[in-house]
């Protein structure tokens, strides 16, 4: 182990958060919810969380392991545990698919911000037909969308260069809480408006009719995302934590948080949405033409509520997209500063530059000038169908193999153990589940979601 003169998070608390910054994203808030509601509600938090425990724990405990006892970016860390074998390209996949996902998901985080301004301006009223139109034009504008991608990263890139304890660890013990508040003031507003009660019903109701292959694989895929596997993000980080780190409490730890999170958010959307009869839809269309059409209307007897309201959602949304924004950013900035050589400010300044690039192009690929796409889909599509449909379960996949099948049995041991101190009660559950159920499972989402089965 190469713990020497590398940087560390400074406490337990900094590494919880951190890490659970990374899980809590957009994932959470605009897809969970939605995801309940039209898959049996109740019967899919169940399945769901199932899927969190089954595959999620074990294969962030996974990342965890290889990245400690490394002690060093994802591409490396990986290169050293596999000897000269091919299993080291798996941590390049990590890395490029940390680094694609960090300059389209840029640009959906900087969508956030134009938000948070357009509604304390004051520009966010009108019929459901405005809030649409204003969306659409919004994304087909040239400029606008692409300077709030390029200053959400610059936000992510000032936090970085700070490094991991005084930028990433602070950042996150100070943007961590106040998300948590935000979103706990904003269910109880949501709880309290008039039909709420049926929301909050069509969440939870279990409808078990709806339990199906779909619900299930659905269920998986959510979880990987939402857990932010199979990025090279869990494995970089846990590459700062110390030695006496409680690597499957802090997995179990991060899931509850995220899991949390995501079903408080349901709470906040779907009370929102029946107050006023409407029925939530999912992506895009839910948080920027529904949700702001919602609060206006949910709110209107007291308008300045609806207009609070509607800038805390969008200031929760960026940071929760902000702090899955630094995990992604570090992912890169890592491997640049230590395969390069270069300083880890060199090295966040040439990640900045080059997903400033790739965001604007994505950008643009969503506006008038659609000659930035491949095949007829837009750029944007693409690296979020490339990243998410295959990169992502494919690096999952492998790592369970590499973990299970390849890496020595007393390695795994020593990481998950800290070196005998810890008894690791559940260390063959979780080896079994690494060895066959998760590389199953993964594979079973992985032909859901290219359409084989
Ligand atoms: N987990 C984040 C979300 O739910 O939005 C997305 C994400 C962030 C995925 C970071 C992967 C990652 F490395």
């Amino acid at each position: 182990m190469e713990k020497d003169n590398r940087a560390n998070f400074g406490s337990k608390l900094g590494i919880i958060l951190a890490t659970a910054g990374s899980a809590v994203g957009l994932g959470n808030i605009w897809r969970f919810p939605y995801m309940t509601g039209d898959n049996g509600g109740a019967a899919f938090i169940f399945v769901y969380i199932m899927c969190v425990f089954l595959l999620g724990i074990p294969c962030i405990v996974n990342e965890f392991i290889i990245g400690r006892y490394s002690a060093s970016n994802t591409a490396r860390a990986y290169r050293k545990l596999s000897n000269g074998t091919p299993w080291a390209i798996i941590g390049y996949i990590g890395v490029l698919t940390g680094f694609l996902v960090t300059s389209y998901y840029s640009v959906v985080s900087g969508w956030c911000l134009q938000y948070i301004y357009a509604s304390a301006a004051g520009h966010l009223k009108g019929d459901p037909q405005f809030f649409a139109s204003y969306f659409a034009d919004f994304e087909k504008d040239p400029i606008k969308p692409v300077i709030w991608a390029v200053v959400i990263l610059v936000i992510t890139h000032l936090i970085i260069i700070r490094g991991v304890k005084e930028g990433i660890e602070k950042a996150s013990k100070a943007l961590m809480p106040a998300l948590f508040v935000i979103l706990i003031i904003l269910v109880v507003s949501a709880c309290m408006l008039p039909n709420a009660w049926e929301g909050i019903e069509f969440l939870f109701k279990p409808d078990f009719s709806k339990v199906s292959k779909d619900l299930f694989l659905g269920a998986l895929g959510q979880a990987f995302f939402s857990l932010s596997i199979g990025m090279g993000c869990l494995c970089t980080f846990a590459s700062y934590f110390t030695k006496d780190t409680d690597l499957t409490n802090s997995a179990v730890q991060i899931s509850v948080i995220d899991t949390v999170v995501a079903i408080l958010a349901g709470l906040l959307i779907f009370p929102a949405a029946f107050s006023i009869g409407v029925s939530p839809d999912s992506g895009p269309s839910l948080i920027f033409i529904t949700l702001p059409n919602v609060f206006e209307q949910a709110f209107s007897s007291v308008p300045i509520i609806g207009y609070i309201v509607a800038i805390s959602f969008y200031i929760l949304l960026s940071l929760a997209a902000l702090t899955s924004l630094i995990s992604l950013h570090e992912v890169s900035t890592a491997f640049l500063h230590e395969e390069m050589n270069i300083n880890r400010k060199t090295a966040a300044t040439i990640v900045t530059v080059i997903c400033s690039v790739i965001a604007a192009l994505c950008s643009l690929s969503l506006s008038d000038w659609d000659a930035i796409s491949i095949g007829g889909k837009p750029l944007f599509d693409i690296l979020d169908y490339l990243t998410g449909q295959i990169l992502l379960p494919v690096g999952g996949f492998l790592t369970c193999l590499f973990v299970g099948w390849y890496l020595p049995k007393k390695i795994v041991r020593d990481e998950y153990t800290n070196y005998g101190s810890m008894r690791g009660k559940f260390f063959n559950i979780y080896l079994s589940c690494v060895k066959y159920l998760c590389p199953t499972l993964i594979l079973l989402i992985f032909l859901h979601q290219i359409g084989v089965i």
